[in-house]
C-alpha cells in the first residue's frame, strides 16, 4: 500500500512539479513585497511541499523556506530540481505536517496538502498554523468543501464553508475563492472539485 501510494505520488510531482507557482503563493509574496522591507528577512514553510512547485519560487525570491513532506521522493525531487538557485536558504524535512515543529514564520503555504490531513488530527494542526504565524504573517493555500467528490473519505479533511469561516475568523481575509467544477485530476481521473483557495493574513 505505502509503495503504491509513493510511486502514485512520484507521477504526481512528475506530472506537476514543473507548473507554475501556485496563484495563491504568488498573491501573498506580492502583499509581503508591498509592505516589507526588501532587505527583511521573510520565513516561509511549505507544508506538504511537493517536488516544490512553490518552495522553488519562495526561493528565487530570496526566502528562507522549511519544507516539508511526508515522502522522501517529494524531498530528494526538490533538492534534485536544476532551477533550485544555488543560494537558496532551504531546509528540507521528510515528515508528516501534524508531526512536525517549524517554529515562527511569516508564512505558512500549503497548496492542495491540508486536505490530505486525517479530520481527527486537523483542528490541532490549524491550531498550530496558526500559532506559528508572526502578526502580519499570512496563510496561503487550499481547503476542501463538503461537496467535493472525495468527501467521506475518513482519511481526508473536507469542510463547509462555514467550517472555513470560522477557521478563519481570526485572520483577514485576503483572497477567497470557492471553487467547484468537473476536471481531472493531475493524475488523469475525472473528478468533482469543491476547493477553497484562500489567503489570510494574522493581524
Ligand atoms: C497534492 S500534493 C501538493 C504538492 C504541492 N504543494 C503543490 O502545490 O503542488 C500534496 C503533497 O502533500 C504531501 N502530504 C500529504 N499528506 C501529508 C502529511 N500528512 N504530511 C506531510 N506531507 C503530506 C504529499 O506527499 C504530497 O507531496
Amino acid at each position: 500500500m505505502t509503495e503504491n501510494v509513493s510511486v502514485s505520488w512520484q507521477e504526481y510531482y512528475a506530472k506537476t512539479g514543473q507548473r507554475s507557482p501556485r496563484p495563491t503563493l504568488l498573491y501573498a509574496l506580492d502583499r509581503f513585497a508591498e509592505e516589507r522591507d526588501p532587505e527583511e528577512q521573510l520565513k516561509a514553510v511549505d507544508l506538504g511541499c511537493g517536488s516544490g512547485r512553490d518552495t522553488i519560487e519562495l526561493c528565487r525570491r530570496g526566502w528562507a523556506v522549511l519544507a516539508i513532506d511526508a515522502e522522501a521522493s517529494a524531498i530528494e525531487s526538490l533538492r534534485a530540481r536544476p532551477d533550485l538557485p544555488t543560494d537558496a536558504m532551504l531546509e528540507t524535512c521528510v515528515e508528516r505536517f501534524e508531526d512536525a515543529d517549524w517554529g515562527e514564520v511569516n508564512l505558512v503555504n500549503a497548496g492542495f496538502s491540508l486536505p490530505l490531513c486525517p479530520p481527527q488530527v486537523f483542528p490541532d494542526l490549524w491550531k498550530r498554523i496558526f500559532r506559528s504565524l508572526r502578526r502580519g504573517g499570512r496563510f496561503a493555500g487550499q481547503l476542501y468543501g463538503d461537496r467535493d467528490e472525495w468527501a467521506g473519505d475518513p482519511t481526508l479533511t473536507h469542510l463547509t464553508r462555514a467550517q472555513i469561516e470560522t477557521l478563519l475568523a481570526d485572520l483577514e481575509l485576503e483572497y477567497f475563492e470557492e471553487e467547484e467544477d468537473d476536471a481531472v485530476t493531475p493524475r488523469g481521473k475525472p473528478k468533482h472539485w469543491h476547493i477553497f483557495h484562500i489567503v489570510a493574513r494574522k493581524p
